[in-house]
């Protein structure tokens, strides 16, 4: 498994103020976004996939749009207001380009607890893993992962450890918690 993309990022593990991942592609996904917004953008992996899962979607006569991938350090330190929903600079996966908002007309597009009973809402949470997604901020969760449940936040971390924590119910920060365990035993 690709360790880049199982990155534990929070803000106890930010990212450098400079970092900029490397591949940041456009695959024309349906974003609520004129195009050369760079909000646009993911990383290419996590594009692709993202592309294959909103295909799935239509195809399946649901409407879900992509609401915001990529987003730079000083982007989302203008963003930041002290809230609980925005990550402060440094701290956001939005700027590793692995992470991606959805939403869908039901709910105006917005980000919103309600997206999760959209028709849309349910689809994602349900098939999300099969393309290496995971819901980042599930519900009940916000003790161990920091946030609020976020039904529209997605996050690639590859499809085996997308079907692993989907499986187990764990979230990212508990699978680096055994990851480091594992290690201090020299299990591995
Ligand atoms: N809303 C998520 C946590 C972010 O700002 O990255
Ligand atoms: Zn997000």
């Amino acid at each position: 498994m690709d360790k880049d993309y199982t990155i534990l990022i929070n803000s106890k593990n930010p990212l450098p103020a400079d970092f900029i991942p490397k591949h940041l592609i456009d695959t024309g996904l349906p974003f609520d976004a004129i195009p050369g917004d760079p909000k646009r953008l993911l990383e290419e992996k996590t594009a692709h996939a993202a592309l294959e899962l909103t295909a799935r979607s239509r195809m399946e006569g649901l409407s879900l749009y992509c609401i915001s991938g990529y987003r730079s350090y000083i982007r989302q330190k203008e963003l930041y207001t002290g809230n609980n929903y925005v990550a402060a600079p440094g701290t956001s996966e939005h700027q590793s380009g692995l992470a991606l908002d959805l939403s869908c007309p039901a709910v105006h597009m917005e980000l919103t607890e309600a997206f999760a009973e959209t028709q849309e809402g349910l689809w994602l949470k349900k098939h999300a893993p099969l393309y290496g997604f995971i819901i980042r901020y599930p519900e009940n969760k916000t003790h161990i992962t920091g946030f609020p449940w976020e039904p529209w936040h997605i996050r690639y971390v590859t499809r085996p450890l997308a079907s692993y924590l989907t499986l187990t119910g764990l979230t990212l920060e508990e699978y680096h918690m055994m990851e480091n365990s594992v290690d201090f035993l020299d299990l591995k």
